[in-house]
């Protein structure tokens, strides 16, 4: 009798498949609702390891709904949202009507994280910089960040130019954390080629903390010296 294995995943993204196979649950039977309750929880337990009271980045913060679960969980003493909020033109002819309307979304949006935020840039714990991730960390001293969390532009090119701008300004034992470590989105395997090409050429300076679904964290090592080895 050919044997047969008890569980098997029909679904190929990673976030459904870590989740989904603990709790015995076919992934095509997830929801919207419960993956994104799936992906909070998972950002929640990166977030938990996050040392309180540091200074934080978030790249990529549209809404700032993840960075209002940085400012609940790990308090940071501040906390700059790194964001263009601008549309891209793509070359489309449609997009001389459609570009104008996207602009004024990316306005409206922009306004709204300003009004979410508004207590908190009051009181100089958080700081809007309404630019692009590479001319924003040129701004940061550094071993300066102790947290950092990328989901800005997932191409590869794009992340790989993040994690390069962004290494030197973090601190030793500081932590970086990306969202979306799969391969099922527009970027392909950008996001995991780039970080696992950066660990490579890094072997020693940084380690994988954890893996949450899509989420990944790497914490920065001091320099490494004689003695230790
Ligand atoms: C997936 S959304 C971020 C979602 C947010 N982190 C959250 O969890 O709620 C991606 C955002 O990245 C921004 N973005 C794209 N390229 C960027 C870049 N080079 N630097 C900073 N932000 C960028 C986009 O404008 C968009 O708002």
């Amino acid at each position: 009798m050919a044997f047969k294995p008890k569980i098997t995943v029909v679904s190929h993204h990673q976030n459904d498949v870590a989740e989904t196979v603990a709790a015995s649950i076919q992934p095509t039977e997830l929801t919207k609702k419960q993956k994104r309750q799936l992906k909070n929880q998972n950002r929640k337990r990166i977030l938990e390891c996050v040392p309180k009271g540091g200074v934080c980045i978030e790249i990529g913060v549209w809404r700032g709904n993840f960075s209002r679960q940085i400012l609940d969980i790990v308090n940071p003493l501040h906390l700059a949202l790194i964001d263009p909020w601008q549309h891209f033109e793509d070359g489309d002819k449609t997009e001389a009507f459609s570009g104008r309307t996207q602009e004024q979304r990316f306005e409206d949006i922009y306004t709204e994280v300003c009004q979410k935020m508004s207590a908190e840039i009051e009181r100089g714990q958080v700081s809007i910089m309404r630019e692009m991730s590479d001319t924003a960390l040129a701004q940061f001293e550094d071993q300066s960040i102790d947290f950092a969390y990328i989901d800005g532009d997932h191409s590869y090119e794009g992340v790989c130019a993040d994690l390069a701008n962004l290494f030197p300004k973090m601190k030793d034992e500081g932590i970086i954390a990306f969202d979306d470590y799969h391969r099922f989105g527009w970027w392909g395997d950008g996001v995991l080629r780039a970080i696992h090409e950066f660990i490579g050429r890094h072997p020693t300076q940084c380690r994988i903390l954890m893996v949450e679904g899509a989420q990944i964290a790497l914490s920065k090592l001091p320099p490494h010296t004689e003695a230790q080895a």
